[in-house]
């Protein structure tokens, strides 16, 4: 058995559990709708009683909104409808007295098409900012090859004022940085000491895999056009093989416009000017385990994105991603985990099978928490927020979703009604609605009769609400609390090694977390444990299926020590040659060897 590493090793960043806040729908403190940073101020307590380390906040600069904030105006400033600088201040002070670390979304790869530089851009060709943006001469008459954005339509927006197409790998509104430019890595810089200065903990780097483009341009080879890709989305959207199809076809016609040469370099310098400053940290929105670098200088993790694509989390998918990804890993290279943000749908709506969806949201935590590496959680998801599918095409706030639901009307002749079940399921709002903090109109998050900016989910008066969920110990939110309580407790769920159990099992997911003993904690790390050495071994048994399981482990001079169970059990020590499971259980023991 491997027993992992030390507490006293760890940095901050692979202790903490992460929070993502998506600014505009967590609190809204001023009562105009919209979250700002004086209904986080006021809901700090309420982070640090939930056991949070760390907050990741999604875009919080002027924007015009396109793209929900990830079209970024200002790089160093604050949204208005979020407050002032002076208010981020106290935010962050605030949260740093509590414990707290946070980090910023950073958006490298595009700006608005209303932020200054592009403006500039623009404005002629011999501009000195010209060259920060993407320019090109078309084609043919058309624009320079036929790549797509990865948000719909051409890559290319032709500009009449300066007769040139700048590329644009989100939407129009959003043209790509030239990051071949050194001008634009010392502007990008300077916000990123700016910000560092002010002492933020660190940066999630939004979209990193699209930051540069083969600069030949080749066409792309795909052989349906992007419209033609989403729609056999949507057919095979329940099948995994149909799924895996269509992304090697996303592949094809991406080729040239992703993970392209350059990235690798551009991230080991960033690492360094993020390391002038002690402590802080860099996590990626990419599953590609390259952009840890040799597991020293470049990100300081990636996010376990391939866990997720799966419309079930069985113990089997979770095995083999385990396995695959902690082998694939460089030596020092720290996991992430997580199942949900802000592009994706709500963990409960997700990986729910309709029935058990309460005992599933329950076990997708403990797994999240439970394996090797950070947790990232998102906002809502601890008091078991659902999607909400939007109504009407007007509600959309995401232009994704817009995009979607036009594109298929006019160019594939779906019936209005199925397209808009395809931009909810496309379009990213459904998981974006406000928080729901009470049982009153608009769920607690703005005040009475104020429209909010997207809907608030009516299931905030059945109990999906903070207050609620505080009052009742069997509540979702309190098993969060009652679970981040238990890994902060317990070192060896942080620094442990992940040991596979029964890697048969199709019904639970069995495994031993082992760490080595920490100085820190004194003389308890005595020599009674399974690990051999001085250090704490849980055994985690998440049962998920709805079927009782009895469980023998071949650890016959040990016992298990409750740790934590979600069921009552009969006592606080268990024979680890008959363990019983309850349906749905989820079991933490310590090992310890039998007296
Ligand atoms: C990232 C963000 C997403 C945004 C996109 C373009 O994927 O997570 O919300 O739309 O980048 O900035």
């Amino acid at each position: 058995m491997n027993t992992g590493t030390s507490m006293q090793e760890l940095e901050w960043w692979q202790k903490a559990v992460f929070y993502q806040i998506y600014p505009h729908s967590f609190a809204d403190g001023n009562g105009d709708g919209i979250g700002d940073f004086y209904g986080m101020i006021d809901r700090l307590d309420y982070l640090q009683e939930l056991g949070v380390g760390a907050l990741w906040l999604s875009p919080h600069y002027p924007s015009p909104f396109f793209d929900c904030g990830y079209d970024v105006a200002d790089y160093t400033g604050v949204a208005p409808e979020h407050g002032t600088l002076d208010d981020f201040k106290r935010f962050l002070n605030e949260a740093h007295q509590r414990g707290i670390r946070v980090i910023l979304d950073l958006v490298l790869n595009h700006t608005s098409d209303q932020h200054p530089w592009f403006i500039e851009s623009r404005s002629s060709r011999d501009n000195p900012k010209r060259d920060w943006y993407v320019w090109r001469d078309g084609k043919g008459g058309g624009p320079p090859n036929n790549w797509y954005s990865g948000f719909g339509g051409p890559a290319w927006e032709y500009d009449p004022a300066t007769g040139q197409y700048y590329y644009h790998y989100f939407f129009k509104q959003q043209p790509d940085l030239n990051w071949r430019n050194p001008e634009v890595k010392q502007a990008m810089w300077d916000a990123v000491r700016f910000w560092l200065d002010l002492g933020v903990d660190g940066f999630r780097l939004d979209a990193v895999n699209t930051i540069f483009e083969d600069p030949a341009l080749p066409d792309h080879a795909a052989e349906m056009s992007l419209p033609e890709l989403y729609h056999q989305a949507l057919q095979a959207a329940s099948s995994e093989a149909g799924q895996a199809q269509l992304v090697r076809q996303t592949e094809v016609m991406f080729q040239y416009q992703r993970e392209q040469p350059g990235m690798h370099e551009l991230m080991q310098e960033l690492r360094t000017v993020v390391d002038e400053y002690p402590d802080r940290m860099l996590v990626g929105e990419t599953g590609e385990i390259a952009y840890y670098g040799d597991g020293t200088n470049e990100l300081h993790l990636a996010f376990n994105f391939p866990l997720m694509k799966t419309t079930r989390i069985t113990p089997t998918w979770v095995r083999a991603n385990q396995q695959e990804r902690l082998s694939a890993l460089p030596p020092g290279a720290w996991p992430c985990n997580t199942l949900g943000n802000h592009d994706s749908p709500r963990v409960y709506s997700r990986y729910g099978d309709g029935q058990n969806d309460d005992a599933l949201a329950r076990l997708h935590l403990a797994l999240m928490l439970t394996l090797r590496g950070t947790p990232f959680l998102y906002n809502g998801e601890e008091i078991g927020m659902t999607d909400l599918p939007l109504e009407d095409i007007s509600q959309f706030r995401d232009n994704l979703g817009v995009w979607v639901y036009h594109t298929v009307v006019n160019e594939l002749g779906m019936p209005p009604a199925d397209a808009l079940a395809y931009a909810n399921y496309l379009g990213r709002d459904k998981c974006r609605t406000p928080m729901q903090w009470a049982n009153v109109p608009n769920g607690g998050f703005s005040p009475a009769g104020v429209r909010t900016w997207l809907p608030v989910n009516p299931n905030d008066a059945q109990s999906v609400n903070v207050a609620e969920q505080l009052d009742d110990p069997d509540s979702l939110l309190s098993f969060y609390r009652r679970m981040l309580r238990v890994r902060k407790q317990n070192p060896a769920l942080i620094a442990g090694d992940y040991t596979v159990l029964h890697e048969e099992a199709e019904d639970y997911l069995t495994f031993l977390r082992g760490s080595v003993a920490d100085p820190s904690t004194g003389p308890s790390a005595s020599s009674g444990h399974a690990s051999g050495q001085a250090g704490q071994t849980c055994l985690v048994v998440l049962n998920m299926s709805d079927q009782a399981h009895t469980l023998n482990f071949d650890l016959d001079a040990h016992t298990a020590e409750l740790v934590f169970s979600s069921h009552a059990r009969g006592g606080d020590s268990d024979d680890l040659s008959q363990l019983t499971l309850a349906p749905f259980e989820i079991y933490i023991g310590e090992i310890k060897r039998k007296t």
